[in-house]
């Protein structure tokens, strides 16, 4: 099955703050924590989380925060049972659109060479590798740290807006 009819994306709410910890847990093996989560949301006006369902149900989710010079994609996972079916791409594209109305023209996110799936998903999607980033995890491994060169309108009436 493609990504199609019944998916949506909407800014993330407290109460998606659940599910969001559980998805972090069982796909990285550990979390922001809700705390964090919740400071990211409600306080953060660097920061967009965005939610996506499908048919209602929640399925994943992304993080992006505006840095000095680009933003930066904190994290994007799917439910493992709804991936490789394009939902990712539909996810990183309005990632790319909440980024472009930011004015922000350059993307970078970090991801571990033995994630394949991602880097290979990142790769499609025009990403480069720029920067290795030695011992960067916890356990040692290194990240490559990718970047992405956005065109787009820079479109003030968004830039301050806060997200929720
Ligand atoms: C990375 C991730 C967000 C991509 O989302 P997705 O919905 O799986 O991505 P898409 O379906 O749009 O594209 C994935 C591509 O990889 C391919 N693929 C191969 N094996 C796959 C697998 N085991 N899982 C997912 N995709 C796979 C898909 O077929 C697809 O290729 P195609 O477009 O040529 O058909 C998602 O796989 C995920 O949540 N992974 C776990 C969390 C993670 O690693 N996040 C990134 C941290 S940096």
């Amino acid at each position: 099955m493609k990504a199609e009819q019944g998916v949506a994306i909407r800014p993330m709410h407290i109460r998606d703050i659940r599910f969001v910890h559980a998805l972090e847990q069982s796909t990285f093996g550990k979390s922001f924590g809700e705390s964090m989560l919740y400071e990211e949301i409600i306080n953060n006006q660097a920061a967009h989380y965005a939610l996506m369902t499908n048919d209602n149900e929640r399925i994943g989710y992304i993080g992006l925060r505006r840095l000095d010079k680009g933003a930066e994609i904190t994290t994007i996972a799917l439910r493992e049972e709804d991936r490789g079916k394009g939902f990712g791409t539909v996810l990183l594209k309005y990632g790319e659109t909440v980024c472009k109305r930011w004015g922000v023209l350059t993307l970078t996110l970090e991801v571990r060479p033995s994630n394949k799936v991602a880097h290979a998903f990142y790769k499609r999607h025009g990403f480069q590798v720029s920067a290795t980033r030695k011992n960067y995890y916890n356990d040692g491994e290194d990240a490559y740290l990718m970047t992405k060169q956005l065109g787009g309108e820079h479109d003030d009436r968004t830039r301050n807006r806060k997200q929720l």
